[in-house]
């Protein structure tokens, strides 16, 4: 079969102009210019095409027109891949949706598994840089991180830092492009070197000195912590330098260990000398590697009252990799005094509902936004007492790292405090119960009510109230047993919201 000459060409600004492309792409339907006509270059690689044919000169823009919502997520994420063809491909999907409309509904059809597939790769990239960047401190109270993507995912991530740090005045640099934060704005600029940006100082070596003394030679599972943290990021992680040693003296520390016995169990943490040592530590610099480590770091973590008065922290539950995380809003009394989440009557409600969807336990990791019961005493009686905005965001960063270690396929936000941590802003949950929204790294988050609120419930028909709360749940069955992105797939998502096309599934203008 004869190609057919590619006649137009569309110059891109940069790798990751993503309103660039839409633009383009709207320009082109407009012009009904088939994909194999055109010939998409990115400013600066001119060279590399020199056969193409020149840029048009900038047309008039052409007026959006709808697609499926999960396609046009499905265009955010791809189109930041590092694949060179990936605006090519991207464009004959756009093609072929608007021609053939039941490609939506053919999970096998290559062009659309191998957009999936980079979509994947760009969100798992966008999750690492929320986990690897490590940010040190310049002079005037500025901090700066060097960090190599593998993908354009600098400007898409950027927002995440600057909710997270929202109070420092940082930069990020790639060799790509460069992103600054002065407390109000978000700016970028062109790419770096890695030399462009500041060595080691003190605080990272009390940060490499907690790492050292957190780290469990017993728990030690070399193959399973380069998977959650893969070599490739090691030259520009500062705790990597202690990996290798601890690693070959770890046979022997746990040897010792077994050798010493058991020591005394602790009812409650003495905090005040870790905890020290933790504020001595630049607060961004913590991103424990393991689990393990990110539930002792989680349990010293003074950040804001609530900790001095619970029991422990109560840490998250479940393996890394986990499909799917449920994520509540604090331990209640019985789970403070037994460390674990989701035991008291909320959690045997949670039990109940897991047990008539057929999920098993082990398949979950069940953790909340905040790690440490609030309450106020009555008598002896300990009252719960939702925790504020602030100290819930002073423990979004525990979830944040539980998130990143775990890498679960999709999350459910049990309540508005969940619902908040989990998307960074407040969640009207009455409203959007039963809804797949996405998070900016493009984790899928599935909104609910919590099992307290069914209990608490003042209804004439409890069982309907909890088949219903049931039914949103089932929305996220499917996340168990394949390895698809569920927002992409569900029909359910933003079914009460938004604007809705044929069949009544959400369509998003591009
Ligand atoms: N409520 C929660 O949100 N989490 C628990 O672990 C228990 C009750």
């Amino acid at each position: 079969m004869q190609t057919p000459e590619r006649s137009h060409s569309v110059r891109l600004a940069a790798h990751d102009d993503l309103a660039g492309f839409k633009a383009a792409v709207r320009r082109l339907v407009a012009q009904q210019l088939p994909p194999a006509a055109v010939q998409w270059q990115m400013a600066g690689d001119g060279d590399l095409f020199d056969d193409a044919p020149p840029p048009e000169p900038a047309a008039a823009p052409a007026a959006p027109f709808r697609l499926p919502a999960e396609m046009v997520a499905l265009l955010d994420h791809a189109a930041l891949h590092a694949d060179p063809g990936r605006f090519a491909l991207l464009y004959r999907l756009v093609w072929r949706l608007l021609a053939e409309p039941g490609l939506r509904d053919d999970p096998l059809d290559a062009d659309r598994l191998l957009a999936e597939r980079m979509a994947r790769a760009v969100r798992r990239d966008m999750h690492k840089m929320t986990a690897f960047v490590r940010f040190r401190p310049l002079p005037g109270a500025r901090h700066m991180a060097w960090f190599e993507p593998e993908h354009h995912t600098l400007v898409a991530t950027a927002p995440f830092f600057a909710r997270r740090f929202a109070q420092m005045h940082w930069a990020i640099l790639t060799p790509g492009r460069s992103a600054h934060w002065d407390g109000q704005a978000l700016a970028f600029g062109p790419g770096a070197r890695r030399e462009d940006a500041p060595g080691p100082d003190a605080g990272e070596q009390l940060w490499l000195t907690y790492y050292a003394h957190i780290f469990n030679p017993a728990r030690l599972k070399p193959a399973m912590m380069q998977k959650e943290m893969p070599r490739r990021y090691w030259k520009n992680l500062p705790e990597a330098q202690l990996i290798s040693p601890l690693m070959h003296a770890a046979a022997q520390r746990s040897g010792r260990m077994v050798e010493d016995g058991a020591s005394d169990p602790q009812h409650r943490r003495p905090a005040a000398s870790i905890a020290l040592r933790l504020d001595q530590r630049p607060l961004e610099t913590a991103a424990p590697g393991t689990l393990a480590a990110l539930r002792l770091a989680t349990a010293a973590c003074r950040a804001c009252p609530i900790g001095q008065h619970a029991t422990q922290a109560v840490h998250g539950e479940g393996r890394p990799g986990a499909a799917l995380m449920l994520v509540g809003e604090q331990p209640g009394d019985q789970e403070d005094l037994r460390g674990q989440p989701f035991v008291g009557p909320a959690g045997q409600l949670l039990e109940r509902a897991l047990q008539q969807l057929g999920w098993p336990r082990d398949a979950l990791y069940l953790t909340n936004a905040v790690k440490h019961f609030k309450y106020e005493l009555r008598g002896k009686r300990r009252l719960h007492k939702t925790a504020g905005q602030k100290e819930a965001a002073a423990c979004s960063q525990w979830l944040e790292h539980e998130i990143g270690l775990v890498r679960p396929r999709a999350a459910i936000a049990l309540g508005a405090t969940a619902a908040r941590s989990l998307l960074g802003h407040a969640v009207a949950v009455g409203e959007a119960r039963g809804r797949w929204l996405r998070r900016a790294d493009g984790l899928p988050v599935l909104v609910t009510l919590h099992p307290a609120a069914l209990l608490r419930m003042d209804t004439p028909d409890p069982g309907a109230a909890f088949a219903g709360w049931l039914a949103d749940l089932r929305q996220a069955t499917p996340i168990m047993a394949t390895d698809e992105d569920p927002a992409d797939r569900l029909p359910q998502h933003d079914r009460r919201h938004g604007a809705t096309g044929p069949g009544g599934l959400a369509r998003r203008a591009i």
